[in-house]
């Protein structure tokens, strides 16, 4: 199926980053906040990326403003009611997911596909709430979404080959590197990604070093493209403690379990680059 139109739900980090993707592809893009002034942030987010991409001649000054011009907001679901694909990137709990979805199955047209970008809960946990769960798949990406090239696109048990063909020639059409992956606990890079990082934050106390001599040892002895605290502070460390947990529900294998220092710095709001700080301090907020 031809995507003409996408809508992007939830414009956080995540979502933002998606429906920059999207528009810089030239794709007419809906993006759904729950105000309109966190639309408005999502909106300078987009145009401030683009901007330094014209800044560093890596884009036209046309083709940026073409790109922001494609987006449109709304705090509306009605309004996807003729978008051929809709990308969910709301907060990562499986409930207010589920009634997302039984919502958009009551306002998207029969033909559109609904793609979840859910990191470690299940695709077809969500998909069941609505009547088309064929129609439903997950399109996971990686944070930076703009920067990183992956998006695993997710079959869940009851997901036909014809929207799931649809979603992986969409990640092609906006320059990602798709791969088809199944619905299991944390699909491919999670399943490895969270365990490897959780092994990291332990080492931080059982070889009682710092957080910069992780990172360098990490970057330099491992080839990493940031160490270790460095990227559980981009990820966010709630979002990295709630996948953690939603993969130890499922798998039961301790190297799951958050860490107790990960789970102690999230109750204290140390949330990492969004709150200003976490393993490290950050002004940008
Ligand atoms: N959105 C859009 N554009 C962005 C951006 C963002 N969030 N962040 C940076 N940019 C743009 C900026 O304009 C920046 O240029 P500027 O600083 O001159 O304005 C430009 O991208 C380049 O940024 P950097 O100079 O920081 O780029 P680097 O070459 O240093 O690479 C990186 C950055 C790609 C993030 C690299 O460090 C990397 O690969 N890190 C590892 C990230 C990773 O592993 N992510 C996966 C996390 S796990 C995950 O997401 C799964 C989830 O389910 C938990």
């Amino acid at each position: 199926m031809e995507v003409r139109k996408v809508g992007v739900i939830g414009l956080g980090a995540m979502g933002a980053g998606i429906a920059q993707l999207c528009v810089e592809a030239g794709v007419d893009t809906l993006g759904r906040e729950v105000t309109p002034e966190l639309g408005e942030k999502a909106r300078d987010r987009i145009g401030h990326f683009l901007t330094r991409k014209v800044e560093k001649g890596q884009l036209e000054q046309g083709a940026r403003d073409e790109a922001v011009g494609l987006l449109s907001l709304t705090t509306e679901l009605d309004d996807f009611a003729d978008c051929d694909l809709v990308i969910e990137a709301i907060v990562e709990e499986l409930e207010p997911k589920r009634e997302l979805f039984a919502e958009l199955d009551r306002t998207c047209r029969p033909e559109a596909v609904l793609a979840t970008n859910t990191s470690a809960l299940s695709v077809t946990e969500i998909a069941a709430a609505t009547t088309r769960p064929e129609r439903v798949v997950g399109m996971h990406f990686f944070n930076p979404a703009p920067l990183m090239p992956l998006v695993e696109i997710v079959r869940a048990e009851l997901t036909a080959d014809e929207p799931f063909e649809t979603a992986f020639a969409f990640g092609e059409r906006i320059g990602k590197t798709p791969i088809r992956c199944n619905d299991t606990p944390g699909f491919v890079v999670n399943r490895v990604l969270i365990p490897l990082l959780n092994d990291c934050i332990r080492v931080l106390d059982e070889a009682r070093v710092t957080p910069e001599d992780l990172d360098l040892g990490m970057k330099n002895g491992a080839g990493w493209p940031m160490g270790p605290c460095t990227l559980v502070d981009l990820v966010g460390i709630d979002v990295h403690v709630h996948a953690s947990e939603a993969l130890y529900e499922k798998t039961r294998e301790p190297r799951m379990a958050p860490p107790p220092r990960l789970v102690a710095m999230r109750n204290a709001g140390l949330l990492g680059r969004k709150s200003g700080r976490g393993f490290y301090r950050y002004d940008n907020v």
